[in-house]
């Protein structure tokens, strides 16, 4: 880490405890062509030359708020928790005015993006990046638009992001005609998958930048490439064919379509004048490998967009073999599993989307000291966060957890009686969700005891405690996740907890996960500011019973200890 890092830190003015955020936030992910979209027959309202069709993934969410700023004069953008500049601004700050010309309305905005898309990962953020800026963006300022019209919005942010509002296989209909006409006529919208179960292998063998922009590419190929317009006529027969594939669950079809497709494109770019070569020699590599294994029976095609990256799709069996295959002969490629996901979390102000953040902390003084009972630390809160939303889900969806700290995957989740249990993940990714899945069973604990049923919820965790590739800066994510877990829960499950009360559920479940953790990380994050603190005698801790917010038979309790050793003051009141 980077001494500038440390540099930026600072104990936020206001309380920097943990906080419902007030802003709109929004999830978004990202998607992947099968049927590519490329060039434009309007650049300003980005309608394109011809329909496309993709398929949206489970991993590498992009959570975006919006919070209105009326007495700013300028429009502020984060990325993972960074100012942005430059073009990324100038281009959220032009997609704003869109949003406000709709609206009629001039207020500046604050915006915080959280991208969990890896450097490496081989996948385009822009699609999800915009699909959950126009969601947040569009809430915010009181655009009640539904998905066909939120996907729209989309598209003038990126092209592709208007598919990614929608979840499993999507279209974008290219619509008829220019200006307004154009525009309601050109949006996107799901279909149904049949019986597919579909996984794609993410092989990023260059993660280097872009030689151009794909707005530059697509028009230099729209204006000079001899094979534009043929290509653009077979994607309207592939899109018919995809469309079918998908409907009966021909997987083999759909593959077949889809790498000719891409093909196609790229052979149209490599005939632009001068030439756009987007495909490096690892691509190729890439694209030999899948003819391998499809000579050894294995349903496997690969795709690629404007980047040398190659997206393998095949069954969701097959799919550990092939990430194996393509990982012998480019060893050090970043190889990563997605499989369909959802559309984007459209939150409405205050109803659906339940949003807490939590401040990590730094220890000014006595980090080791107090870890033996009774001897203080002085820790300040500092202004980066872990920040939890919480969406009610149905009972088919389960109860699923998607966090930035575990690289963006999923943990997938079952009630068995009144237990949560993992059903999809690996040890290594049970382990990065420790602290959010002991957050949740001390919840569950909870409402079980005050006569409460669970239910299932969809948890996403971001987080401006790593760096952009997921690296912690040992700063308290861990805890700051806790607490924020937990206050995010209180509020979906309406359980009216005190600070202290959620700082207490939060030691419980720091403690599940590291019995000797001091919790001085805990009680920063849940109330921020300047605090002093010392740990409390472990024996009441872990001995004693009763307290209204622990169950009697838990192990530990969050409980007051009897010991007067704990002693946690506060310089500033909430
Ligand atoms: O939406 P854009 O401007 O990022 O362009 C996306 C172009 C491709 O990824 C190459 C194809 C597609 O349909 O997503």
């Amino acid at each position: 880490m980077s001494s500038n890092h440390y540099d930026s830190l600072r104990v936020p003015d206001r309380t920097g405890g943990v906080e419902a955020d007030d802003a709109v936030t929004a999830v978004a992910h990202p998607n992947i062509a099968l049927v590519k979209y490329w060039g434009k027959r309007d650049e300003s309202l980005i309608l394109p030359v011809s329909s496309s069709l993709s398929m949206t993934l489970d991993r590498y969410p992009t959570t975006t708020s919006v919070m209105l700023t009326p007495r700013a004069s300028i429009d502020t953008v984060t990325v993972n928790g960074y100012p942005a500049a430059g073009q990324t601004r100038e281009r959220v700050q032009r997609f704003l005015d869109v949003v406000r010309e709709l609206a009629s309305r001039s207020e500046c905005a604050r915006v915080q993006t959280t991208n969990t898309v890896p450097t490496g990962a081989g996948l385009a953020s822009s699609a999800n990046g915009f699909a959950a800026l126009a969601a947040a963006a569009a809430a915010a300022y009181g655009l009640g638009l539904d998905p066909r019209a939120l996907s729209r919005l989309a598209r003038r942010g990126s092209g592709s992001a208007c598919r990614s509002i929608f979840g499993g296989f999507v279209v974008w209909h290219a619509g008829i005609g220019c200006g307004e006409a154009g525009n309601r006529s050109s949006y996107a919208e799901p279909i149904d998958a049949g019986g597919l179960d579909p996984a794609v292998v993410v092989a990023a063998v260059d993660t280097g930048p872009k030689p151009m922009s794909s707005r530059q590419a697509m028009r230099r190929t729209a204006e000079t490439s001899p094979f534009y317009l043929p290509w653009i006529e077979s994607s309207v027969t592939d899109l018919a064919a995809m469309r079918t594939a998908i409907t009966r669950g021909a997987l083999a079809t759909a593959g077949e379509i889809a790498e000719r497709n891409a093909l196609g494109m790229h052979a149209t770019m490599l005939a632009a004048r001068p030439a756009i070569r987007y495909l490096s020699p690892l691509s190729l590599l890439v694209l030999d490998r899948v003819v391998t294994l499809r000579k050894r029976g294995v349903a496997a095609y690969a795709t690629i967009d404007a980047g040398p990256n190659a997206v393998v799709l095949c069954a969701r069996v097959d799919a550990p073999w092939v990430a194996e295959t393509i990982s012998e002969i480019v060893s050090f490629a970043t190889i990563q599993t997605a499989f369909p996901g959802p559309g984007t979390a459209v939150p409405s102000r205050g109803g659906g989307m339940i949003s807490h953040r939590a401040p990590g902390k730094l220890f000014i003084a006595g980090e080791y000291a107090v870890l033996e009972t009774g001897r203080p630390a002085v820790i300040a809160a500092i202004d980066r966060y872990a920040t939890v939303t919480v969406t009610a889900a149905g009972a088919l969806a389960g109860t699923t957890m998607q966090s930035d700290l575990a690289s963006g995957s999923t943990m997938c989740c079952e009630r068995v009686g009144d237990r949560l249990r993992p059903v999809n993940c690996d040890a290594a990714v049970r382990g990065c969700f420790a602290y959010v899945m002991a957050a949740v069973v001390v919840v569950d604990r909870l409402i079980t005891e005050r006569g409460l049923r669970a239910h299932h919820f969809h948890l996403t965790v971001t987080s401006t405690l790593t760096d952009a590739d997921g690296h912690k800066f040992g700063l308290g994510s861990s805890a700051a996740v806790t607490v924020a877990t937990i206050a995010a829960l209180d509020e979906f499950y309406e359980l009216d907890l005190s600070l202290m009360d959620r700082y207490r559920l939060a030691m419980v479940a720091t403690i599940a996960v590291r019995p000797r953790a001091s919790g001085g990380d805990v009680a920063a994050s849940t109330w921020g500011g300047w605090v002093a603190y010392s740990t409390a005698d472990r024996d009441p801790w872990e001995t004693t019973q009763h307290h209204q917010c622990s169950q009697k038979k838990a192990q530990v309790s969050a409980h007051e200890p009897r010991s007067r050793h704990v002693a946690l003051h506060r310089s500033r009141r909430p």
